[in-house]
């Protein structure tokens, strides 16, 4: 997502300056390159060398050594970055202060500006901080984080920086074209389990990874998402409303409560097929053979698909072998607007891993996608939906 972007990225003088190194390693992970401003504050945290060596790149420090750099910089910049953001620096920029390189260049420059603050709890409540901030946010700056959690100070509080990844995704979001701004989106992503008794259950291999990937994208394209989620290890998105449930039952119930709203369901999720008849309510004792008898679990879209008001519903096919037919007659049978045909058996595709073939089938075409990143399968159906929605 962030190949071929520069990142001006500003380096304050806090505590947290050091994960600024991490952060780098991951930008240039992602594709983007990284130009790097520290204050002098910074540099009495970390050392310039360190950001050089992660960046790769010169890092820039004063305003009169390199004279164009404060307008050449933020030229070349497609983002501007400032993590960690110190009270200091987002008391200037409020006020349009340039004393300094980072403080120049922010004034010079026209794209997006994501701030990550990260202060002692005091420094952060404090009102001027706080109308600092309300200030720049009004102004379409995007702050990420801080989080409440133990502070560099030793003390427990609002005030530590936002997680790498929170900061990459706010990076991501601000490069984002915003083309969903008027939908609601529903999304269901994980495992369901259908208990047998108190500690068993029936479940699938199923990690979210899919379902997470376009609630995060929906996300970043503006859309309002709520995203329902079985047991997964994911890190919950930042700015989704989450639902954290784990029979097929009660995603059928989640659902039905906040589908009103929505104006398209993409139901990711594996849920279960079937279910044990009954559950056990004492744990099962150890037998030599134990008969197990099941049934149907409520068919989510199916019902969601005879709604006279029914939203644009999007379905996962995860079929083992070639059954593509059978992904279309199953997008026919139960209303759907589109389905995604994957082939859990190929390599790289279907549950627990990062990347997925798939089919995109819809009621006018079908589109064989390469295999790709389950983010970049994510913005594919979203492209698709965009257009069918135009
Ligand atoms: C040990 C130490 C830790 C500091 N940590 C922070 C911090 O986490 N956040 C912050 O806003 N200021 C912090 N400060 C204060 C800033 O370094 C100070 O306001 C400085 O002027 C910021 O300059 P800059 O914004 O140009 O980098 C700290 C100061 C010291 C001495």
């Amino acid at each position: 997502m962030l190949r071929n972007k520069t990142v001006l990225l500003g380096v304050t003088g806090g505590v947290a300056a050091y994960k600024a190194v991490e952060l780098t390693r991951r930008l240039r992970d992602e594709g983007a390159s990284v130009n790097v401003i520290m204050t002098d504050a910074a540099k009495k945290f970390i050392t310039p060398l360190s950001l050089e060596i992660a960046s790769q790149n010169k890092v820039y420090t004063d305003l009169f050594s390199d004279p164009m750099s404060h307008i050449m910089l933020p030229a070349h910049a497609d983002v501007m970055v400032i993590a960690p953001a110190t009270a200091n620096i987002i008391g200037k920029l409020a006020h349009g202060i340039a004393d300094d390189l980072l403080s120049t260049c922010l004034l010079a420059f026209q794209g997006k500006v994501v701030i990550a603050p990260a202060m002692n709890w005091r420094m952060y409540e404090n009102h001027i901080v706080q109308e600092n901030l309300k200030s720049l946010v009004s102004r379409g700056i995007i702050q990420v984080g801080p989080e409440k959690g133990e502070l560099a100070c030793g003390e427990e509080g609002m005030g530590k920086m936002s997680d790498i990844s929170d900061i990459i995704e706010a990076i991501r979001a601000a490069l984002t074209r915003k083309d969903l701004l008027k939908e609601k989106i529903l999304v269901t992503a994980g495992p369901t389990r259908e208990y047998i008794d108190p500690v068993r259950f029936l479940s699938n291999r199923s990690s979210g990874k899919m379902g997470y990937a376009i609630a995060k994208a929906a996300l970043r394209r503006g859309a309002e998402v709520t995203l329902i989620s079985g047991h997964s290890s994911l890190h919950q998105p930042k700015g989704v409303k989450f639902f954290s449930v784990e029979t097929a039952a009660e995603m059928l119930h989640v659902i039905k409560r906040e589908l009103h709203s929505s104006t398209v369901l993409i139901m990711s999720a594996a849920v279960s097929d079937f279910m044990p008849e009954g559950t056990d309510r004492e744990k099962i004792e150890k037998t030599k053979t134990l008969l197990l008898r099941l049934t149907r679990t409520p068919d989510i879209i199916a019902e969601v698909g005879k709604r006279n008001e029914k939203p644009f519903i999007i379905g996962f096919a995860a079929e083992s072998g070639q059954k593509i037919a059978r992904a279309r007659k199953k997008r026919r049978e139960k209303n759907m607007d589109m389905i995604i045909f994957n082939d859990i058996t190929e390599a790289g595709s279907g549950f627990d891993v990062d990347t997925n073939r798939v089919v995109i089938i819809d009621r006018k075409k079908e589109r064989k996608l390469p295999l790709m990143s389950k983010d970049s399968v994510a913005d594919a159906i979203l492209d698709r939906l965009v257009e069918l929605r135009a």
